[in-house]
C-alpha cells in the first residue's frame, strides 16, 4: 500500500535532480538552437557538398534512437579520442547533436515560410544577402517558430530523463536511487512523474501564451 511517511525523507534528494535535468535540457535547446541553426542556412544555401552532409547529417540523427546516441557518445568517446567525457557532458553533447537535427528542420521550414515578397523586396532593394537573411528574414522566421521552438524544449525536457541510463542524477535517476533504497517502487515515481508534468505545463502555458501573443501582433 502506499506509505508516503517512508518516502518524506528522500523527496529533497530527488528534488536535487530538478537542476540537473534543468540544466541538461536548457544547455541543451540553447546550444540545439545554434547548431541547428548552422544546418538551416546550410541547407537552404546552394553549396551542394554542405548541403547533402547536413542533410544526411539530420537523417542519421532523427533515424536513430535517442539512447542509442547517448549510450555512443558516452561510451565510444572515451575509446575513439582517448577523452574521458563526463556524464554532463555526454548528455549535453547528445541532446544538443539530437536537437540540433531537428531544429534545423523546425528553422529550414519557418526560413522558407516567410513571404516571398520579402525575399523579392529585399532583391529589388539590392540588400545582400547576409544582411536580407540577418535583418529580414530571420527575424519574421523566428517570430513564427517560437511556439515550436517551445515544444522541443518540452520534447527535450522529457527526453532528458534517458540520461538516467548513464547515471547522470537528473530527476529519474534520482528516483531511481530511491527505489533501490526503500525497495519502493510507488512513491519515488509518482514524485519523479508529477514533477516532470509541472515543468512540462509551465512550458506549455509559454508556448500558449506565445502564439496567443504572437497571433495578435500579427
Ligand atoms: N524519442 C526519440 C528517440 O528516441 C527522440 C526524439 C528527440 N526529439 C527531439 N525533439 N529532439 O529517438
Amino acid at each position: 500500500m502506499f506509505d508516503f511517511a517512508q518516502i518524506v525523507p528522500y523527496i529533497p534528494f530527488i528534488l536535487n535532480g530538478i537542476k540537473v535535468t534543468l540544466q541538461v535540457t536548457l544547455l541543451s535547446v540553447v546550444l540545439g538552437f545554434i547548431w541547428g541553426s548552422i544546418l538551416a542556412l546550410i541547407k537552404i544555401s546552394n553549396i551542394r557538398i554542405l548541403k547533402w552532409l547536413a542533410v544526411a547529417y539530420t537523417s542519421v540523427f532523427r533515424g536513430t534512437p535517442l539512447i542509442l546516441q547517448l549510450t555512443f557518445i558516452y561510451f565510444a568517446t572515451p575509446q575513439i579520442f582517448g577523452y574521458n567525457i563526463s556524464k554532463f557532458e555526454a548528455a549535453v553533447l547528445t541532446f544538443t547533436l539530437n536537437s540540433g537535427a531537428y531544429i534545423s528542420e523546425t528553422i529550414r521550414a519557418g526560413i522558407l515560410a516567410v513571404d516571398k515578397g520579402q525575399w523579392e523586396a529585399a532583391k529589388a532593394l539590392g540588400v545582400p544577402y547576409r544582411q536580407m537573411m540577418i535583418d529580414i528574414i530571420l527575424p519574421q522566421a523566428l517570430k513564427n517558430i517560437l511556439p515550436a521552438l517551445v515544444n522541443e524544449t518540452i520534447a527535450l525536457l522529457k527526453e532528458s530523463a534517458l540520461v538516467s541510463t548513464i547515471g547522470l542524477a537528473d530527476i529519474m535517476q534520482n528516483a531511481n536511487i530511491v527505489k533501490g533504497t526503500i525497495f519502493r517502487y510507488f512513491e519515488p515515481y509518482l514524485i519523479a512523474g508529477a514533477l516532470y508534468y509541472v515543468m512540462v505545463m509551465l512550458l506549455t502555458w509559454l508556448a500558449h501564451g506565445l502564439e496567443r501573443r504572437l497571433r495578435r501582433s500579427d
